[in-house]
């Protein structure tokens, strides 16, 4: 569904990608790891569409150009950015109806917004307040409502566990896992390494810039390197 081929991409001077390829199957749940800074969230910025980047990113057989955000909206990649990005001074309601401003079918389209407001009860409850009143939980599933309703093909999650209490992080990581049986393909940005790798397929170990290692979830999860430096060696 997705290629990335020698990616690159500069913040003035700052060369924050060295190159990076990477590849999403249709229906995959794809992690992407890494510390501060490594440059999971320029991946997911790149392929979104909101940045001017060097090397290829094919997409449904078709290259992306840089800087093309709503286009890419409009083919099915949506991303959920880090910290959220829900209007504070809107209700719950008018943020969800953000997510569906590129679709043609608005009748079918305010159908979805009312069943996502059923499937997040606490949204629903909440349907009126501002979202700046929602708990940081409520606040993501708000930010992933939104995105959902765009009808996406190709999910991009920039670290949605953020700042949430564990028990918030658990249910989010359930509600992830089972995108899968939904049809959606998932980029998942996290630096929560061990909880990330118990729910997706695949996973891209990044470093200052550059993919270190990849592979699936179990055989990073048994390789004794992987585990001293991104699971806290208790391996
Ligand atoms: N707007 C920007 N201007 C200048 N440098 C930036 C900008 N955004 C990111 N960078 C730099 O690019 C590099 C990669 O940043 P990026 O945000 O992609 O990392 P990240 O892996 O998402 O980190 P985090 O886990 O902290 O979100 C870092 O060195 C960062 O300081
Ligand atoms: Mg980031």
């Amino acid at each position: 569904m997705l290629t990335i081929r020698g990616l690159q991409v500069r913040y003035g001077a700052i060369t924050a990608l060295r190159g990076v390829d990477l590849d999403i199957k249709q229906g995959e749940i794809v992690a992407l790891l890494g510390a501060n800074g490594a440059g999971k969230s320029t991946i997911a910025r790149s392929i979104a569409g909101l940045l001017p980047f060097q090397g290829d990113i094919t997409y449904q057989g078709e290259k992306l150009v840089p800087n093309a955000a709503e286009k890419n909206l409009r083919r099915g990649i949506a991303l959920v950015p880090e910290g959220r990005g829900i209007l504070a001074r809107m209700t719950v309601y008018e943020n969800l109806l953000m997510g569906i401003y590129t679709r043609s079918d608005k009748s079918e389209a305010m159908a979805d917004v009312a069943k996502m407001l059923e499937r997040f009860p606490i949204l629903g409850k909440r349907r009126d307040g501002l979202a700046s009143l929602l708990s940081g939980g409520e606040q993501q599933m708000l930010a992933i409502g939104r995105a959902l309703l765009s009808k996406p093909k190709l999910l991009l999650l920039d670290e949605p566990s953020l700042g949430l209490a564990p028990l918030m992080t658990d249910t989010l990581f359930k509600m992830i896992a089972q995108f899968r049986d939904e049809g959606l393909t998932v980029l998942l940005v996290e630096q929560k390494a061990r909880q990330t790798l118990k729910i997706v397929d695949r996973a891209y170990l990044l470093e200052t810039g550059r993919v270190v290692t990849s592979g699936t979830a179990q055989a990073l999860i048994d390789d004794p390197t992987v585990s001293d430096a991104f699971l806290g060696g208790t391996h």
